[in-house]
């Protein structure tokens, strides 16, 4: 799975799944720009530790002019960008739909599903160019089933399907893919720090009875990048212990009278 001679950019690269996601594209060779609103030191040297050349490009994904002098000086530093991965985003909006604030929808779509489209029309012409290109969007199961309290956030992961399937239609006789992850409960440093009654509620509520790693994300993103994955486009991929399975697995076990234990 060489990404040797590739130049990927990860968007939300500091920390948390994004910095994962960094790795794991060095570690299989890839030259690495780190795009965040957020200091990117760690993950930089991460990077730098594999061998592999690193650029911090830091900016906002929902500001078309930071997307633009980010991508610009990324290929300037490393070269033409020939893998993306729309990673930032934020869950800052936790209210219910009546009480939700316009200005904090806007601001919960703007980064997560603008900031993607922004980015995504900012690196695919150095894709066109090449004949070759992969576009990895990090959505949630959010998207699919929504979430009590986030709206804005459920709304914005559904809208990056649409992205999605579009990009890969219009760009895949370019070489290019655009594929969709839909991550469950993923254990970040910012999630472990949820209160434990919600942890436990996730982990009864998974059939693997445990949190995913960011790594097992970066994993199937690194795949996703790579030659062997180049018929794969326009998918919508699920990385949740089979947590979607849920209802089924917990309304068949009420069926029998047992308890999920
Ligand atoms: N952790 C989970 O359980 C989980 C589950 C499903 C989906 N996701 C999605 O995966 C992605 C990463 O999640 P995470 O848990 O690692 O989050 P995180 O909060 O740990 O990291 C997100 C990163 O994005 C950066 N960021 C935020 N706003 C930005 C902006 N406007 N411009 C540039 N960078 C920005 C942050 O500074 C941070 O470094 C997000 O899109 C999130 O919605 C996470």
């Amino acid at each position: 799975m060489s990404l040797a001679g590739k130049v990927a950019l990860v968007t939300g690269a500091a920390r948390g799944i994004g910095q994962a996601c960094a790795l794991a594209l060095a570690r299989a060779g890839a030259d690495v720009a780190l795009l965040d609103v957020a200091d990117c030191s760690a993950a930089a040297a991460e990077v730098a530790a594999t061998g592999r050349r690193v650029a911090v490009a830091g900016g906002d994904v929902s500001s078309a002019e930071d997307v633009e002098r980010a991508v610009a000086r990324a290929r300037a530093e490393l070269g033409p960008i020939l893998c993306l991965v729309n990673n930032a985003g934020i869950v800052d909006n936790i209210a219910p739909l009546a009480r939700m604030r316009p200005e904090a929808w806007e601001r919960e779509l703007a980064v997560n599903l603008t900031g993607a489209f922004l980015m995504t029309r900012a690196a695919v012409p150095d894709m066109v160019a090449a004949g070759w290109g992969r576009i990895v969007i990090i959505s949630s199961v959010a998207a699919r089933g929504g979430l009590f309290n986030q709206a804005a956030y459920a709304a914005s992961k559904c809208g990056l399907i649409g992205l999605t399937h579009t990009t890969a239609l219009e760009h895949a006789r370019h070489g290019i893919t655009a594929n969709v992850v839909l991550p469950g409960m993923i254990a970040t440093p910012k999630v472990q720090a949820m209160p434990p009654a919600i942890l436990e509620h996730v982990h009864a509520a998974t059939p693997a009875r445990r949190l995913g790693r960011p790594e097992e994300v970066a994993a199937l993103v690194a795949f996703l990048c790579s030659e062997g994955a180049g018929f794969i486009n326009g998918a919508e991929i699920d990385i949740d212990g089979g947590g979607r399975l849920n209802t089924l697995v917990l309304g068949s076990q009420r069926e029998l009278g047992r308890p999920p234990g």
